[in-house]
């Protein structure tokens, strides 16, 4: 059974949810689900917007079929081709033979990529400016390349001043009956999905993201719609200045983000004890074990926090697996703008912190806090002095220090 939501008179959502999803992409836990968004404008021409992943794909032709109400689909807008939205395009080209194909240059070769059907003979190609007019709507296309594929683009309604922004402005998390970001207390319960959303599947490219928003500017927006998470219709300020400190890689917060790898716990020990310092100078700090949280959780936080510690054992004389991991893919996302204090661990010939530096010095504008703290076996009351200069060195470099 078919089940829509209206976001304008004239516009619906014909998107559906995933709980099932155990990875996203095959890497990132969605325990709370996905939604696959895609729109249904009615016109004097029909337009859909993107279509879903296979795994929801029956829901969504119910969708669309009870949303066009007998009438036939004029065109799919296809913003994105990364197959969470574009699963669907075979069959819809099947059921509606009439319809035509609107998307840019790049998605016409992905397009042929991914699938065997004739795209050709219904594609017509648009670039940056162009217009579409549908009836009372105008949709002006804007390339938005790397936000999050390089052949994305979005598109505006200046009609009713409503942007289809494709993979910007989402977020995990499937949509529990409600459409719009108002609905539902989104800075508590669904701000850190976003967060994860946004920092691990655009987060390196920033730059691109930034790029988007100097287009942006020049227009009237009213509304978003993205292709994951909640329609936003108010406060849009709230998702956007969020998205202006994630793609710039300022930190939302002044606080330490600490993770560590441990393998007996000792190193583990030295991160509390230096959490339950900072602590206690009124600084704030949050914990992770990598070997047990998901990196992705890890990523977001080092975008909300100014500084980060990190904290190994030396292992196989190297960085311990799950940080080795952990640090690969913080800095292959540009995590960039942050301080960054380390404490290693090795009972021999301890290399984890060289290591883990040297991973940083790769990094834009990152500060080293103090000296590497290198802990033999386990934190010797001697050392507690040691704690306290980094203590120190992380307070000196906070403003209101
Ligand atoms: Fe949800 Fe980049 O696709």
């Amino acid at each position: 059974m078919y089940c829509i939501k209206r976001v304008k008179e004239d516009l619906l959502w014909v998107g559906a949810n995933d709980r099932r999803l155990a990875m996203f992409e095959g890497v990132y836990s969605v325990p709370r689900g996905v939604s696959y968004n895609a729109y249904l404008l009615l016109d004097e021409k029909t337009v859909l917007f993107d279509t879903v992943d296979k795994a929801v794909e029956d829901r969504f032709f119910e969708n669309v079929t009870e949303g066009l109400n007998g009438r036939t689909l004029d065109y799919l807008i296809i913003q994105h081709m990364e197959p969470d939205h574009t699963a669907a395009i075979p069959r819809l080209a099947d059921k509606y033979p009439d319809m035509k194909l609107i998307c840019n240059a790049k998605t016409a070769t992905f397009l042929k990529q991914f699938f065997d059907f004739d795209a050709d003979a219904r594609t017509q190609i648009v670039k940056e400016g162009d217009t579409l007019c549908t009836g009372r709507h105008t949709l002006q296309f804007i390339m938005a390349p790397m936000v999050h594929w390089p052949e994305v683009m979005v598109t505006y309604d200046s009609t009713n001043q409503t942007l289809f922004s494709a993979d910007a402005f989402g977020a995990f998390g499937a949509l529990n009956g409600a459409i719009f970001a108002d609905e539902v207390d989104f800075g508590r319960d669904y701000m850190d999905e976003a967060r994860r959303y946004y920092t691990n599947i655009v987060g390196k490219y920033g730059a691109q993201v930034q790029s988007l928003f100097s287009k942006l500017s020049a227009l009237d927006i009213q509304a978003i719609c993205p292709l994951h998470g909640f329609v936003w219709r108010k406060n849009l300020s709230d998702i956007l200045s969020k998205h202006q400190l994630w793609s710039s890689y300022t930190p939302e917060e002044f606080g330490v983000m600490i993770a560590y790898a441990s393998v007996y716990g000792n190193t583990e020990n030295a991160a509390e004890i230096l959490s339950a310092r900072l602590r206690d100078k009124g600084i704030k700090t949050v914990m992770f074990d990598v070997s047990v949280t998901p990196a992705s959780e890890i990523i977001a936080a080092a975008f909300r926090w100014s500084h980060l510690v990190f904290a190994s054992t030396t292992y196989n004389t190297g960085i311990f697996v799950t940080m080795e991991a952990l640090l690969n893919e913080l800095t292959n996302h540009n995590i960039q703008n942050r301080t960054v204090a380390l404490i290693e661990n090795g009972s021999w010939a301890a290399t984890s912190g060289k290591l883990m530096r040297e991973q940083f010095e790769k990094c834009k504008n990152i500060t080293f806090a103090g000296d590497t703290l290198s802990v033999k076996s386990g934190l010797k009351a001697e050392q507690l002095a040691e704690i306290d200069a980094l203590v120190d060195a992380i307070r000196a470099s906070m403003p209101s220090a």
